[in-house]
């Protein structure tokens, strides 16, 4: 029926709670300092919050780990009494969601710095509005919120798992801004570099829920290997959208990754079918006409279609760690869980 499957749309099973989320990160970016406000505030203001798929997957693995459902007095901000708070377990979960997206916020003000973008979710970036010193400060700003937010988690393992990312994000870029020719070509170098870009907030994050719920080392491991699996899955998709879409539907240029030099998925699946594609990656696309002789190479592919069949494979064993989790608590953990593995097949099949 309409309602049983409605019960399974992750996004509305915990929209209330990112509804929430995204207004508390709204007054968590605040500065006295007018032009700094300003620019940190900048991907928070209502509709440009992006598709909030990090909060949603959070909230959606902390539901998956409790006993009961959160009740309508765990979707309030924090601007009442403290005896009305929502239980401080499910607080924490949130503030995880929050620390997760002001992370991921702060990765790509630095990183349209890095790739000199103009565009970033169908608006300017706000390096092209302010410049890359002010981009670079407010992304810094960012990260700053996010300590102070996990410094006041109280839990040292949960600070561990989150300051990996940072290195992750860090040595993500660092691998792709330096990869050699042999790297250029490796599969599981793309993949490495994948984990460290996308899958390793996803992740770790994850594996924090699991943390702050008190689960033991193998729920963790398991958390921590669905975000993972889906993280990359995420990400080869991304990939197979930048040779696919438009760039009004992904709000940012189409074919950009070639156009900045980068073979992902796709095309290095491509490559083992046309090896005169190789050439024209180690060349980073730069000469004339190369993005378009690379894109009629990978149309006469099966490029496209092992990317998403990769892509397949990372999301079904993303579903398989939520199925070989401990018995759910409540049946709201099952639904929750179900929400899980209906966003795995979510990412396989999205546009933008
Ligand atoms: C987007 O990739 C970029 C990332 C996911 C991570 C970027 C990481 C850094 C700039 C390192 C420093 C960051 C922090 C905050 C520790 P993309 O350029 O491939 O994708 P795009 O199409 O979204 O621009
Ligand atoms: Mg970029
Ligand atoms: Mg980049």
């Amino acid at each position: 029926s309409s309602h049983a499957s409605s019960a399974l749309e992750p996004f509305e099973l915990v929209q209330g709670e990112v509804q929430i989320i995204s207004e508390r990160l709204r007054h968590s970016v605040v500065s006295n300092v007018p032009a700094l406000r300003s620019s940190a505030e900048y991907f928070f203001r209502p509709g440009l919050e992006g598709k909030r798929l990090r909060p949603t997957l959070v909230m959606l693995m902390a539901s998956s780990l409790s006993p009961g459902a959160p009740g309508p007095d765990m979707l309030e901000a924090d601007l009442r009494p403290a005896s009305q708070h929502a239980p401080e377990l499910r607080r924490r979960h949130q503030r995880l969601a929050e620390i997760a997206e002001l992370i991921h916020v702060a990765s790509l003000l630095h990183d349209d710095v890095i790739d000199d973008a103009a565009t970033r979710r169908g608006i300017s970036s706000l390096n092209f509005n302010v410049g890359n010193k002010m981009a670079i400060l407010a992304g810094d700003f960012l990260l700053a919120r996010a300590s102070v937010t996990l410094a006041a988690l109280r839990e040292t393992r949960v600070v561990e798992l989150m300051s990996q990312v940072l290195e992750d994000l860090v040595t993500g870029e660092i691998m792709q801004m330096t990869a050699t020719r042999d790297q250029l070509l490796d599969q599981e170098f793309y993949l490495q570099k994948t984990y460290c870009k996308t899958a390793s907030l996803m992740s770790n994050s994850a594996k924090s829920i699991a943390v702050l719920s008190g689960e033991s080392e193998d729920v963790c491991n398991a958390a921590a290997s669905f975000g993972r699996h889906i993280g990359l899955a995420f990400q080869i998709i991304d990939d197979v959208l930048d040779l696919t879409a438009s760039s009004s539907i992904l709000g940012k240029p189409a074919l950009n990754d070639m156009k900045s030099g980068l073979a992902t998925a796709p095309v290095l699946l491509a490559a083992e079918e046309q090896p005169e594609l190789k050439a024209i990656i180690l060349r980073k696309f730069k000469d004339s006409g190369d993005v378009h002789q690379a894109m009629g190479l990978i149309e006469r592919s099966q490029g496209i279609q092992r990317a998403r069949q990769l892509a397949e494979h990372h999301c079904f064993l993303a579903s398989e760690l939520i199925r070989g989790l401990p018995e759910a608590k409540s049946d709201h953990a099952k639904i929750c869980r179900a929400g899980l593995m209906n966003i795995a097949e979510k990412v396989l099949n999205r546009s933008k």
